[in-house]
């Protein structure tokens, strides 16, 4: 959809220069869970875009003097090498030459680091591909003035972060984004995700996302495996159809802000999730007994005050806690009181729905 074989650059005129994007995480509502084809979801999904959970990468790029064929890359990641990431970036940026190929005629340097520790066990592909494929967008118009249209620009950059991680195509839009082939919502399609703001309740503009840090460890199954372990799964294909209903009941719920119906939602679609992978074989199960027990805290707590506070979960044992903005001084003594001492070193994040990408002077 993107390949431009006449992307290719005079070298002898080529600048050097520095880019740099901050590119938040996001929360799915509406759970991506298989895949098919080059990165293509087996179902839509929709999610909330995050604040305070970000990565920000700087793209440093530069004629090559060596014209070899291949990618030419320093990288860095918290100011140290970091061979297994850079050798995913290395394999990631050779893929996607059809897409930008003048990134054999350069030779780039990236820098990359996370707002939240990485051993916190916080899923940072989205973030990071996300923006990667904002800086590399960048660079595509800096080099040749192709993506001055902002529509056309964000478009460009969900696809290729798509092609990064299915769930980084969503993080290029602040407030919420869809992804995949749905009729509750116009224009949304498989190749890249779509903002779905302006049809937001206020409820939800300012929602928070407390991400409780249940466990730091690795996870014992990446998201890429748990993808694959849909196709044997017998579950799947009602699944698909679970999720296409759901996602109509969805969208009603963001419109009108009947929070209930959207927690009841968001709480379904999280034990779906782990239910599919305690039914994959191999089977796994990534929540931790932290995790459960905070479930039931959070229904205990919501059942005696009728605080509208739910949860939901990515792939891993972290809960994040999703309630609006005008219980947050009842909520938070919960949090802090029942939650925190629960989590792995007491750690969680205050988060909530963001702006979106930022681009950095550099
Ligand atoms: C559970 O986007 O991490 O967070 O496309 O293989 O990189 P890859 O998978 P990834 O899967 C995320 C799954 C999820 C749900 C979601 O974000 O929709």
């Amino acid at each position: 959809m993107f390949d431009n074989p006449a992307l290719i650059l005079n070298t002898a005129t080529t600048p050097s220069g520095t880019i740099n994007w901050k590119s938040p995480s996001n929360i799915a509502l509406i759970k991506y869970w298989g895949k098919y084809g080059v990165q293509f979801p087996r179902n839509p999904s929709i999610s909330f875009t995050l604040e305070n959970a970000f990565t920000q990468t700087i793209l440093g790029y530069e004629p090559k003097t060596n014209q070899g064929d291949g990618i030419s890359l320093d990288f860095t990641f918290h100011g140290e090498e970091n061979e297994a990431f850079k050798t995913k970036m290395v394999k990631f940026l050779e893929s996607i030459r059809p897409i930008f190929p003048f990134l054999n005629q350069l030779h780039l340097t990236v820098k990359s680091g996370n707002s939240f520790p990485h051993s916190a066990g916080i899923a940072s592909s989205a973030s990071s591909m996300s923006a990667l494929a904002l800086c590399l967008c960048t660079l595509e118009d800096e080099l040749f003035q192709t993506l001055q249209d902002d529509t056309l620009f964000d478009k460009k950059a969900s696809y290729v972060a798509r092609l990064g991680s299915g769930s980084a195509c969503r993080s290029i839009y602040g407030g919420m984004a869809a992804w995949g082939e749905t009729s509750a919502i116009i224009g949304a399609a498989n190749e890249y995700a779509i903002p779905f703001e302006e049809e937001m309740h206020d409820v939800y503009k300012n929602f928070h996302d407390d991400i409780l840090i249940a466990s730091q460890g690795e996870k014992s199954v990446s998201s890429r495996a748990g993808h694959a372990l849909m196709e044997g799964n017998a579950y799947a294909a009602p699944r698909y159809q679970q999720a296409n209903d759901r996602m109509q009941q969805l969208v009603e719920v963001l419109k009108n802000g009947d929070v209930e119906t959207f927690g009841k939602i968001a709480e379904n679609e999280a034990l779906t999730l782990h239910a599919l992978m305690m039914t994959s074989d191999p089977s796994y199960i990534l929540m931790r007994p932290n995790s459960l027990k905070m479930i039931e805290l959070i229904r205990d707590y919501r059942a005696t005050t009728k605080h509208p506070i739910y949860f939901t979960l990515d792939a891993g044992p972290n809960l994040h806690v999703l309630y609006p903005e005008n219980i947050i001084h009842e909520v938070r003594p919960f949090i802090e009181e029942q939650l925190v001492p629960l989590c792995e070193d007491n750690m969680w994040i205050s988060d909530w729905v963001g702006e979106g990408p930022e681009q950095l002077d550099t």
